[in-house]
Formats: C-alpha cells, structure tokens, sequence
C-alpha cells in the first residue's frame, strides 16, 4: 500500500462525517459527480413509494391537507433554511432555477425601482452558468434595462447609481472559484443596488450566510449537493425585510393570499409563499424533502471543513500521481476562493473523462478542455480520493 493509500486510511479513520455514507446508495464506483446529481439517500425509495402508493393511491385528493401537499413548498424550505444560513419564512421550494433567476432578477428590478428613478442597469456575472445569462438578458430587455455583463471582480468597479440589480454566482460552475459573497453584497448594497446569488454549487457543500450578509435575494437548485434527485425543484429566498415589496412577475394562484377565493384579481400571499406560481410538483418536491433527512444533526461547517481537506487531498494526491504540467488547476488553491470542486485544465479532457468513468471514477467534462470533480463530504471518502488521482495518474500517463 502507498503511503498516499495509508494516508487515507487514516483521514477516513478520523473523519467524523464518514457514517453519513452508509445513508447513501452507493457502489463500487468513486462517485465526483454529486456537483452535478446528488447520489440517492437511502432513505427516499421508500418515502416516494409511500407518497406514490398511500399518500396519492389511497388518499387521493385528500393528500393536498391531510399529507401536507400544500404546505411542502414553505416547509421544505425551511428544511433548506438553515444550511444556507436562513431564518425560517424567507424560502419557497418550486420550479427550476432558471425560472426562480426570472422570478428573483424581475422582482429586484421592481425593488429597485421602488427606491427612486434612474437605476436602468442591470450587471450579470460574464462567466455565469449559461442560463442565468439568457435569461437575465431576457429580465433585462423587459423591464426595459441594459445588461451589462462583468467578472465577478469587475463588479466593485462596474457599479453605480445606475445599477438596478446584480447576479452573481456564489460558485463558479467551471472553475470552483468561490466568491466573496459577503464582500461583493455589501458593494452592491453601498451603491443602492440589490444582490440577488445563485447558490446552486455551494449550497450544501459550505455556509452561505444569506441573513447574516443580507443578501436580497438567491436561487439555487436541489439536485446537487442537497441530493434531491434528478429534475428535483430549486427554490427561491426573499429576505424577509423584502418580501412586502416582492412584485412576482409570474404571480401565479398559488401565490395568491386566497388561493381557492378563485378570485379574477391578484392579490399576493404574504412571506415565502409570495415566491410560488403554480401547482408544486409533489412527487419529485417530496423526493427533496425525503433526501433532506440525512442532514439531521450535521452541521454545515463540518462540511465545509471535510470539503477542503478532501480537495487538499485531491490537489496533492494528482500532483504526486501524474506528470508536471500534465493538468493544470484552474480551481484557487487558497481556501478561501474555492469551492467544493477541483476543476483540472487537460487539453484532451474530452477522451480523459471517458476513460476515467470506464474505469470507475466518475466526474464531468466541461467543454472544452475541462476535467470537473466534485466532492460531496457526506459520501465522498479519502480512499476515493486517492484512488481517483490514482486512475486519472494511470489514464493520463
Ligand atoms: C449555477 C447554475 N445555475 C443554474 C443552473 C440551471 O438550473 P436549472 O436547470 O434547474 O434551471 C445550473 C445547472 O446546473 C447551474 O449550475
């Protein structure tokens, strides 16, 4: 056995969060792919057999009261509430990301126009996830703003009393840079404008602190860190101080303050409920709330300090595994600007990543010369990470 493989060892010995793993279903295979679709908690069969069988097979309509239908959307998150740092009430479950990025990045433009004329700016993150840039540039062309889209370090100098609106990435996609989500909020905040994050990749990998930042408004979705399985529902964050001024652009019945008055005009529900639009989708929401067990009793700070030493562990155990300048890492070495992947420069990433997988270690590929591993703390073992560097070692050399 190497001494990386006794090391290892060791680290897993040591490692408080390691029964976690017995909580998921899992094989053989080194899963780095949890930044992409979350592995399956052991637990969520059978609670969607039950939800599919009793709660809609026998109970029928009556689930909407008598299995909490209708309430799921606030209560589970409150269940996200506090892993992202959130009083309860400020959080709806539903819908995708993309349209809760519609939802949150029209609102703050009405916010914004609440606090006086002018603000006719709207900044995006220029390196963001595709679809926050589509569909910012769409907010934009409606509410009659122009898109400007800046780094996330151009952003301090790019704002003033122009900006309506900033949206930002907690973490970057690509790279695993983490932002400085505190930083960056109160910049936006001393230029009057309002912060609206996406957390989708570091939600449930590291603290977020949305109230303690006063961040305004975020999004993020289910489906990666938090395990909610494949489609499972983003949600949706309003501070509360906001939420009387929350103004959907998609206000839908189920946000209405009298859902089932059927009345012809709008009146918006208040608190977290203010965010939903349609009918939730129950099967795949109660998968979330299912998977969102196994984070009884873990605090999200243990997490956080499991991811670092795991990417430490990654970065080292690639370096003594393969040859110098082979793969670059483009994710920050220094704690505080990464995330909970290690994103490795290789020019033919394309036909590496295939080969990895054939072998038993699966992480992504981003275009166009990405290799992408994500390390989910409460699954992800030292042991796999030192087999990891050592399959990418062999594929590679
Ligand atoms: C940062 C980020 N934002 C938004 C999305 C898109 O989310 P959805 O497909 O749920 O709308 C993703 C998907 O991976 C993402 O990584």
């Amino acid at each position: 056995m190497s001494e990386l493989a006794r090391r290892a060892e060791k680290l897993d010995a040591e490692d408080a969060l390691a029964p976690l793993r017995s909580r998921f279903v899992l094989d053989d295979v080194v899963y780095l792919d949890g930044n992409s679709l979350g592995a399956l908690p052991a637990g969520v069969p059978d609670r969607i057999a039950d939800v599919v069988r009793r709660q809609w097979g026998e109970l029928r309509i009556r689930s909407w009261e008598e299995s909490g239908w209708w309430t799921a959307p606030e209560r589970i998150g409150d269940r996200i509430a506090p892993l992202v740092g959130a009083a309860p009430g400020q959080i709806v479950v539903g819908d995708s990301t993309s349209v809760n990025v519609f939802k949150a990045l029209v609102a703050a433009v009405r916010m914004a126009d609440l606090r006086g004329p002018g603000r006719d700016e709207l900044l995006v993150d220029a390196t963001t996830f595709p679809t926050d840039g589509y569909i910012a540039e769409s907010a934009a062309r409606l509410t009659g703003r122009t898109l400007r889209p800046v780094t996330p370090d151009e952003v301090p100098s790019a704002l003033s009393d122009r900006t309506a609106a900033v949206l930002l990435n907690h973490v970057d996609y690509r790279t695993g840079r983490l932002h400085d989500l505190p930083a960056l909020t109160a910049a936006v905040h001393s230029a009057g404008a309002l912060a609206v994050w996406d957390l989708c990749h570091s939600a449930g990998a590291l603290p977020v602190g949305l109230d303690e930042h006063g961040v305004d408004l975020a999004v993020g979705c289910t489906y990666k860190y938090l395990n909610g399985g494949p489609g499972s529902p983003a949600y949706l964050y309003v501070r509360r101080s906001l939420q009387g001024d929350f103004d959907s652009p998609l206000p839908g019945w189920n946000s209405h303050a009298e859902p089932f008055g059927m009345s012809p005009s709008y009146a918006p529900a208040p608190g977290a409920q203010r965010g939903r639009v349609g009918t939730p989708d129950i099967l795949s929401m109660l998968a979330l709330e299912a998977a969102l067990d196994v984070w009884d009793g873990v605090r999200v700070e243990a997490v956080r300090a499991k991811s670092l030493a795991l990417t430490d562990f990654f970065l080292e155990c690639v370096g003594a595994r393969t040859e110098p300048g082979r793969v670059e890492p483009v994710t920050p070495a220094a704690h505080a600007h990464r995330g909970s992947q290690i994103a490795l420069r290789c020019p033919d990433a394309a036909e590496v990543m295939p080969a990895l997988i054939a072998r038993g270690v699966v992480g992504d590929f981003r275009h166009p010369d990405i290799l992408r591993f994500g390390f989910t703390p409460l699954y992800v073992s030292f042991t796999d990470v030192e087999r990891a560097a050592r399959v990418l070692g062999e594929v590679l050399n």
